[in-house]
């Protein structure tokens, strides 16, 4: 059997991760459902992909707000991305409370999904190219703080 030093991505999710790493797997999660979202017909089936997002998305700010975030302030003495990505979780939210359990029921509806989306690529995109480059210059244990963001969101889930 030939070796694949080349496929390192790790596809097990009981693996143990690193933190960026777990988080940046739930934003793809995320961007997934919000594709998918924007290619169906069926509001049956927008209803339970909304669904899904609202859940992923509060279960993924509150990670990150309760651990990640919190470890990343301290260590780089942040007074800016921290408190920004704060205050763009706070707009996330106001919009998954319009959206959570409604009916999708016409243009408006799937214009505040599409809102949210692009709110989202926003934020995603200050935390991968920004937040998480210099988390990782920083002397944190990126391996330690993702267990904690896994054994956490796995007890947010069972919730
Ligand atoms: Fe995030
Ligand atoms: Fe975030």
């Amino acid at each position: 059997m030939e070796t694949q030093t080349s496929t390192m991505n790790q596809k097990n999710p009981t693996k143990a991760q690193d933190a960026t790493e777990l988080l940046i797997a739930d934003h793809n999660i995320v961007s997934g459902l919000f594709t998918e979202f924007e290619k169906s017909k069926s509001n049956a089936e927008k209803k339970q992909l909304v669904s899904k997002i609202c859940i992923e998305l509060t279960v993924h700010a509150q990670i990150e707000e309760e651990i990640f975030y919190p470890a990343v302030k301290l260590a780089l003495k942040d007074k800016e991305l921290v408190p920004e990505a704060r205050v763009e979780h706070q707009s996330l939210d106001a919009l998954i409370k319009q959206v959570k359990g409604i009916e999708p029921d016409g243009e408006i509806f799937d214009a505040k999904i599409m809102v949210m989306y692009e709110y989202v690529k926003h934020h995603v995109k200050e935390e991968q190219e920004k937040m998480f480059p210099k988390a990782k210059a920083t002397s944190l244990n990126m391996h330690e703080l993702g267990s904690k963001l896994a054994e956490r969101k796995a007890a947010l889930l069972a919730g």
